[in-house]
């Protein structure tokens, strides 16, 4: 299979370079620079229309102003295309859509499998305990651009719905200010070199409930992103989730 890793260069791009190859794939990289990533050649960006030419699933790992024009040209390609990247807004999430109506398109806020075992615990947590109180902390390396990361408006988003309202997303908390039924705290840390940490805690009624997933490696979304990969190609045009393929 021939995979095309856009934000090669990166901190997840390369693990997924790595991984790929490990796994035998035939590989090649863009980047807004040119570079080298274990033996895999990587060329600037505007070389990845003719990169798409025969290539059979794109991978992108880069900033949502980049991953828009990707999902563009996969689309125009016909080449299935694997999106990690966090931090879309409305207008982003829209272009990747409407790519997913000429190709194969699979977005993921998180590749981690355990990630996807959280959003099904925590569903279960908030059903079980409907009145107890829900607060997110997330904590990331401090190369981190975008706050609250995409796994903690996941985790959210599971939250509202089986609550069946949006909640008040409450962006950390200072001064005087009691605190309402419907809100969700939301806290975010950036420090160091964290892979990604995500808390949710239910508390009420005398007790807590904390439930946490911690990555270790990056390695982690890699081998997840390469599995999408993996499964996606040769798939009919849509969208599809990271679920579907565990
Ligand atoms: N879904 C998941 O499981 C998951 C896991 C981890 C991270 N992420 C997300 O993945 C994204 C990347 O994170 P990261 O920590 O790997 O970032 P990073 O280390 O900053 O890497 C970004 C990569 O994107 C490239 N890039 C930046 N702007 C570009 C552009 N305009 N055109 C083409 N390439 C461009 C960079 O190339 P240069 O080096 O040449 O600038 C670099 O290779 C973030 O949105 C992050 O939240 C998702």
């Amino acid at each position: 299979m021939k995979l095309v890793v856009a934000g090669a260069t990166g901190r997840t791009g390369s693990e997924v370079v790595a991984e790929a190859s490990r796994r035998g794939h035939d590989v090649e990289g863009v980047a807004r620079s040119s570079d080298d990533v274990e033996d895999v050649r990587v060329y600037p960006a505007d070389e990845l229309p003719a990169l798409l030419a025969d290539a059979d699933v794109l991978v992108d790992f880069t900033v949502p102003a980049a991953s828009r024009e990707h999902a563009a040209l996969a689309a125009e390609a016909g080449v299935a295309y694997v999106v990690g990247t966090t931090g879309f807004d409305s207008g982003g999430t829209a272009d990747l859509r409407a790519a997913s109506e000429s190709t194969a398109v699979l977005k993921a806020s998180n590749f981690a499998r355990g990630v996807q075992a959280l959003l099904d615990v925590v569903a279960a947590g908030v059903e079980a305990l409907p009145d107890y109180d829900v607060e997110l902390t997330e904590t990331h390396h401090s190369g981190k651009r975008d706050a609250p990361s995409g796994t903690a408006r996941t985790v959210l988003d599971v939250v509202d719905e089986v609550r069946g309202e949006e909640l008040d997303r409450t962006h950390g908390r200072e001064g005087e200010h009691g605190r309402e039924a419907s809100e969700v705290g939301v806290h975010v840390r950036r420090a160091g070199t964290v892979r990604g940490e995500h808390e949710v805690l239910l508390a009420g009624n005398d007790e807590v409930l904390t439930l946490t997933h911690r990555a270790e490696s990056r390695r982690v979304f890699a081998a997840g992103a390469v599995d999408a990969a993996e499964w996606l190609v040769g798939r009919d045009p849509g969208w599809y989730e990271f679920s579907e393929v565990l």
